[in-house]
């Protein structure tokens, strides 16, 4: 289903990437095709709003990790895109992370996960997550939460028994899925409400499909096209991250990386696998400008030779994709 989805957005982006540049605004088709469609989940893991409330006093509730006081939100905050404001984010046994942490945003539309897309669903990645980063062990932690009265109360409602480590997973992924950023200015520019962003946005979003090729990797609506890319971030590195290619063993898979939605990238400064890019317009600069000169890197990845002004355009643009629904926390047990 996914892959359909991302089929048919690539093959409307490869259209749009043809037109001749737009004055002043979207056509039909590209308003029916920018808007995101429901969020996706496994049959096996259907939402329901209890689920849903569940997984959201888990995502923030630091009894989930080993040494009781991180949570998932230490590394991926609301206000910071889903992401950390650091380039490298410490996990609960005090060791770095040799990645930048990613956004949430929009990870329903997006499988395999991480950077590298070494897990293929999110219940993999969130089980590795929950390990690795906050040093849990799942029957301890399971343990802990069944203590709490009203979370055993909760799983046995929600699941019909005790919490354990593939229910509070389920209940994880859940929570995690609906972090979609899809109201966002720009979006109801597309649903034509006048006025919602800028001149220079919509000149930048022409920029983004036609002059500056964005769109071939960051396909709307999900602005991904779940891909792997080579775009020479590694390049020069005295202990060069091959990414993708240690997990695919293929030699022209080194050094490529998932290209990560642009939906509300706005807050997730820094930017890149390596957090190596300080702000946004820094980041666009450098996809703009082709990349840095590697074996590996994607043809695709090119110079287009966007000017100062057009470089402000596109992050105008990508500003006006950030969504701004509130958080609400939840109240723990
Ligand atoms: C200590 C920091 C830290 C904590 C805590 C943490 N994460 Fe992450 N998260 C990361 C990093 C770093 C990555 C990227 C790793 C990579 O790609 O190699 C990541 C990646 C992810 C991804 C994949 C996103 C994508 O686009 O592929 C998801 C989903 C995720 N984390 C969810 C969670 C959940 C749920 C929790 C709590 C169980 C959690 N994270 C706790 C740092 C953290
Ligand atoms: C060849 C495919 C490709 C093209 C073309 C491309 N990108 Fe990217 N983009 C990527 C990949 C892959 C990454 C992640 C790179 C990494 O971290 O190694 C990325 C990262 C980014 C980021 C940082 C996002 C984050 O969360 O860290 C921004 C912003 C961005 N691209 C904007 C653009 C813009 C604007 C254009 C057009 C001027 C563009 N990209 C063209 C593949 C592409």
């Amino acid at each position: 289903m996914k892959h359909t989805l991302f089929a048919a957005t690539a093959a409307l982006a490869l259209l749009a990437g043809c037109t001749q540049p737009m004055s002043g605004g979207t056509s039909a088709a590209e308003k029916r095709m920018s808007q995101l469609p429901p969020a996706p989940a496994p049959a096996d893991n259907a939402p329901t709003p209890e689920k849903l409330a569940l997984g959201k006093q888990l995502f923030f509730d630091t009894r989930l990790s080993g040494s009781g006081t991180m949570a998932c939100e230490n590394c991926h905050y609301r206000d910071k895109g889903w992401a950390v404001p650091e380039a490298l984010s410490k996990r609960d046994d005090g060791k770095m992370n040799t990645r930048h942490t990613p956004t949430l945003y929009n990870t329903a539309y997006i499988e395999p996960l991480y950077w590298d897309g070494r897990s293929a669903t999110m219940e993999i990645q969130t089980m590795a997550a929950w390990r690795n980063q906050m040093g849990a062990d799942p029957d301890k932690i399971a343990a802990r939460l069944n203590a709490v009265p009203a979370y055993k109360a909760a799983f046995n409602k929600v699941y019909g028994m005790d919490a354990n480590g593939a229910n509070i997973v389920k209940s994880l992924t859940t929570y995690v899925r609906s972090l979609v950023s899809g109201d966002s200015p720009w979006d109801r520019h597309e649903k034509g409400v006048s006025g919602a962003v800028s001149a220079d946005a919509i000149a930048g979003f022409d920029l983004f499909l036609n002059k500056g090729r964005c769109a071939s990797c960051h396909t709307p609506p999900v602005y991904t096209s779940g891909g792997f890319y080579n775009v020479g971030l590694e390049a020069g590195k005295a202990t060069p991250d091959a990414g993708r290619g240690a997990i695919t063993k293929k030699p022209e898979d080194t050094g490529a990386f998932k290209a990560p939605t642009l939906r509300s990238v706005a807050l997730s400064a820094p930017y890149f696998h390596d957090g190596s890019a300080k702000t946004l317009e820094e980041a666009v600069r450098y996809m703009a400008s082709g990349g840095k000169a590697d074996p590996n890197k994607s043809p695709l990845m090119v110079d287009t030779k966007l000017t100062d002004r057009e470089i402000a355009q596109v992050v105008e643009f990508l500003k006006a994709l950030t969504s701004d629904e509130p958080l609400v926390r939840p109240t723990l047990p």
